[in-house]
């Protein structure tokens, strides 16, 4: 997408064509800046830190750490290593295991000698691959969006609220869950988005507004606890959220606070969508809530918040009464019964195992 009129991504080669760019994400909504990744350290570095984050976006950075591994030594040993190292940064979003595995295993079968170009071929195919997904998912919501317009007076807005950041910020370009709002917004469908602020790490206050506001999209950051009233009033007409992982029976695993909006959505008849590019379904998981590993962060992202005084400052501060316990659950999952549908690379699914299955046979068949 845009940047103040330049087009960027937000992970590629370098021009030396030995190292990789991306847009630093822990320097938003304050500075845009661009960081480079020399080694395969510096990109598992750049996952665990969040200046990557968004699943897709994390597993394109991972493709892109193994082949930095491969540049320093392309041994079977020296990618091993590479692929354990980064599969450990974060737990719950599954684009990181499909990317190490992907790359692990087509690396394996080239010799060593070529295995560092091999490696960033294919790190550049999944960046590929992952924009031609998102803008498919955008085609394919659009036309829900489309649909709710056709209802709407001339002129009035499809209101859509997202939680976190599934938008380009996420992936490599276009996003997830804005992919359809970007193109809707484009098309000249007008969208006005209602974007959850997401605590504790404020991706939507952060992220989302940027994108959005960036792209002329307009948006109106919320408490995360405004949704549930909003429905109630009739404000809001759909709800698009992102993915860390689904399971084969459409469980979806989404940043915290997705449940509950969810649960707000079926109380008050508003579809509930979940956009996602297929590298997001595990397919070896039928029960999201007892199965998909939910990443436990720093209390302290809880009890402080950094922001932009008036002074103009970015300063931490403390918001916890002091001797206060903190726990901080970074998803949940919210089942397949409330899900309305999950708008994939292939078109707009029912959330469960059959639809599923059948719009992806390929992908059942490899973890069978
Ligand atoms: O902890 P984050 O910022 O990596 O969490 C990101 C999300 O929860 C997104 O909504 C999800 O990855 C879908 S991204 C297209």
């Amino acid at each position: 997408m845009k940047v103040d009129g330049k087009k960027y991504r937000t992970i590629w080669l370098a021009k030396d064509g030995e190292s990789v760019e991306i847009i630093d994400q822990t320097k938003f909504p304050y500075a845009f800046e661009i960081t480079k990744l020399h080694t395969m350290e510096d990109a598992a570095h750049a996952i665990r830190v969040m200046q990557v984050r968004g699943a897709p976006l994390i597993g394109a950075t991972a493709a892109y750490g193994v082949a930095l591994a491969m540049r320093a030594d392309s041994s079977d040993d020296a990618l091993d290593t590479a692929c354990s190292v980064l599969l450990e940064t974060r737990p719950t979003a599954i684009n990181l295991h499909w990317a190490l595995d992907r790359a692990r295993k087509s690396l394996i079968q080239v010799a060593p000698e070529y295995r560092a170009v091999a490696a960033f071929t294919l790190a550049n195919e999944i960046c590929d691959e992952d924009i031609a997904i998102n803008m498919a998912i955008g085609m394919h919501g659009m036309e829900l969006i489309a649909a709710v317009a056709r209802t709407k007076r001339e002129g009035e807005p499809v209101n859509i609220l997202t939680h976190c950041n599934a938008g380009w910020l996420a992936t490599v370009d276009w996003g997830t869950a804005t992919a359809p709002i970007y193109m809707s917004h484009e098309g000249g469908i007008p969208v006005h988005v209602w974007v959850d602020e997401t605590r504790p790490r404020n991706q939507g206050a952060f992220l989302t507004a940027w994108e959005l506001g960036h792209h002329g999209v307009p948006h109106t950051v919320i408490v995360d606890n405004a949704g549930g009233h909003l429905m109630q009033h009739g404000e809001v007409d759909m709800v698009i959220t992102g993915t860390d992982r689904t399971t084969a029976t459409g469980d979806v695993c989404n940043k915290i606070g997705t449940y509950l909006k969810a649960l707000a959505a079926r109380d008050n008849n508003v579809p509930f969508y979940v956009a996602l590019p297929s590298p997001t379904i595990d397919f070896s998981l039928s029960d999201g809530i007892r199965e998909i590993p939910i990443e436990e962060r720093s209390g302290e992202e809880v009890s402080h918040m950094t922001g932009r005084s008036r002074s103009g400052a970015i300063e931490t501060i403390s918001i916890v009464a002091d001797g206060s316990e903190v726990a901080n659950p970074a998803f949940d999952v919210t089942p397949a019964r409330l899900v309305s549908g999950l708008i994939t690379e292939r078109g707009v699914l029912s959330a469960n195992r059959q639809a599923i299955a059948e719009a992806f046979p390929e992908r059942v068949k490899l973890s069978a």
